[in-house]
């Protein structure tokens, strides 16, 4: 990331919401902290609510931003979203465009429910805001359409308006630290770079495992469910880092069109390829007892929603041809841990198995994504003695012994969205994709099988 970007308005649809409060301010903050942000930044907070003012937004964002100048901080109602307030808005944007010195580079950030992308993609393109003097970028957040239908649709709306390289699209696991080690680890080191294929590799599970219910979010839960919620997006681009071939540089496009050949490579996903699950009642990670998903709140009777889901896929590239990768993910599991554990194969001719007390296990690399973020990489050892006696023992790296704390993902993709660099974003053709690959099994999904909550899912 460069010193300071250039001087920036960021207007930010949802001001007032979840999202904006939550991740979005106190990333500024952060980013502020460092000196990250523009030398010339202003914030335009956009919401529905006609109460706050400019001084109630700084209220909110005082809190969150604490040593932000309070004249960067303005705050603008929506209002119904008719043509005129978008017109209103876009004089705003000129006033304070011109007051601060901004050089017309705009991010329009939507923090918003999905619903209201398409409205607001329209409103902002017929207001001429798509274009400007400097740089224009818009920022959306997941979902990207509920299936293949929608999200081309979706993409079509975009790209009536803006081009694609001003589309910033935030699937926030690509923003995780240990996410963007990935590449680090398998390019930086040709040590696993070599071990990485189907010779030597037997299996790979990648696996995020949550603690939480579905909490308050049943009404787009219960629509979506794990495949559409983790699968279709976090968890598939866990896979395509894992799996892609090295990129002919560290750039955004070498890499977006690396990821997009796993994707290419990959077989449609059915539903002899999924195992479905539903938490019932149990134990929360503290050993509360919890309600199962169907007495969740706002969860309709009798739901088949699946809240886990174990996803066998294949990649039929030179590379991969006849390795599993297995995608699971799952609410209401006995503890928080996305991992990715490479399971390589064992050697070709076993010569201490016939040794009592020798029972070698294959090498395995546990990449642990979070908490506690790092690997571990497990070897047989000799166990001191005269007997020949075999152990699994690790190397382990964590970057809490050796960093201070982590950047939160949104920090850190801000910040790119403010260099204006698309590497860690989604582009549109790797998003329709994936929907196509999971189309059959949204189409067609198993029962779900109950699991107590808990639990590591269904026993299948
Ligand atoms: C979101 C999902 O995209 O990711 C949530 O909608 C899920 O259901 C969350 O809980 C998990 O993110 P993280 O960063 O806590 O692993």
């Amino acid at each position: 990331m460069s010193a300071a970007p250039p001087p920036t308005l960021l207007v930010i649809f949802g001001a007032t919401g979840d999202l904006s409060r939550r991740k979005l301010l106190p990333a500024l903050g952060a980013l502020h902290a460092r000196g990250a942000l523009p030398h010339r930044f202003v914030i335009l907070g956009v919401a529905r609510d006609p109460h706050p003012d400019d001084a109630a937004f700084r209220a909110i964002a005082r809190d969150l931003l604490p040593d932000l100048d309070e004249r960067q901080v303005h705050y603008q109602t929506i209002g119904e979203g008719t043509p005129d307030d978008f017109t209103r808005i876009a004089a705003d944007i000129d006033a304070l465009d011109r007051e601060h010195g901004l050089d017309g580079n705009r991010i329009f950030y939507l923090a918003l429910p999905p619903q209201a992308f398409d409205s607001t993609v329209e409103g902002l393109g017929a207001a001429g805001l798509n274009r400007s003097a400097g740089f224009t970028r818009l920022v959306i957040e997941k979902p990207f359409g509920h299936d293949l239908a929608s999200a081309r649709a979706l993409n079509a709306t975009l790209h009536r308006h803006f081009d694609e390289h001003q589309i910033f699209r935030i699937d926030h696991y690509l923003g995780k630290e240990t996410v963007r080690n990935l590449l680090v680890f398998r390019f930086a080191n040709p040590l696993f770079e070599t071990q990485w294929n189907r010779d030597r590799i037997e299996h790979v599970d990648i696996s995020v495992a949550e603690s939480v219910g579905v909490g308050s979010r049943a009404p787009y839960y219960d629509r979506a469910g794990a495949v559409r919620d983790m699968v279709q997006n976090h968890l598939t681009q866990l896979l395509c880092l894992v799996a892609m071939e090295p990129p002919t540089a560290f750039d955004a496009q070498p890499i977006r069109d690396e990821k997009m050949k796993v994707l290419r490579s990959m077989q449609r996903v059915t539903a002899g390829d999924a195992l479905l699950g539903q938490y019932a009642a149990g134990k929360a990670a503290d050993g509360e007892p919890v309600p199962g998903y169907l007495d969740e709140a706002n969860v309709p009777a009798g739901s088949r929603t699946a809240t886990y889901a174990a996803i066998r896929v294949r990649i039929d590239n030179w590379r991969w041809h006849g390795v599993p990768f297995v995608l699971r993910t799952g609410k209401r599991l006995p503890a928080r841990s996305t991992r990715i554990v490479v399971r390589f194969r064992s050697a070709p001719v076993k010569l201490f198995t016939r040794i009592p007390g020798c029972d070698v296990e294959p090498n395995i690399l546990t990449i642990f994504i979070q908490p506690d973020e790092g690997f571990s990489l497990s070897f047989e050892v000799k166990q001191p003695g005269d007997q020949i006696r075999v152990g699994p023992r690790a190397l382990d790296f964590h970057y809490r012994d050796a960093f201070p704390p982590l950047a939160d993902a949104y920090e850190t993709l801000l910040g790119d969205v403010l260099d204006g660099d698309l590497t860690l974003f989604v582009s549109a053709g790797w998003a329709e994709r994936s929907w196509h690959l999971y189309q059959p099994l949204l189409q067609s999904p198993p029962d779900p099988v109950s699991y107590p909550a808990g639990t590591w899912g269904p026993r299948a």
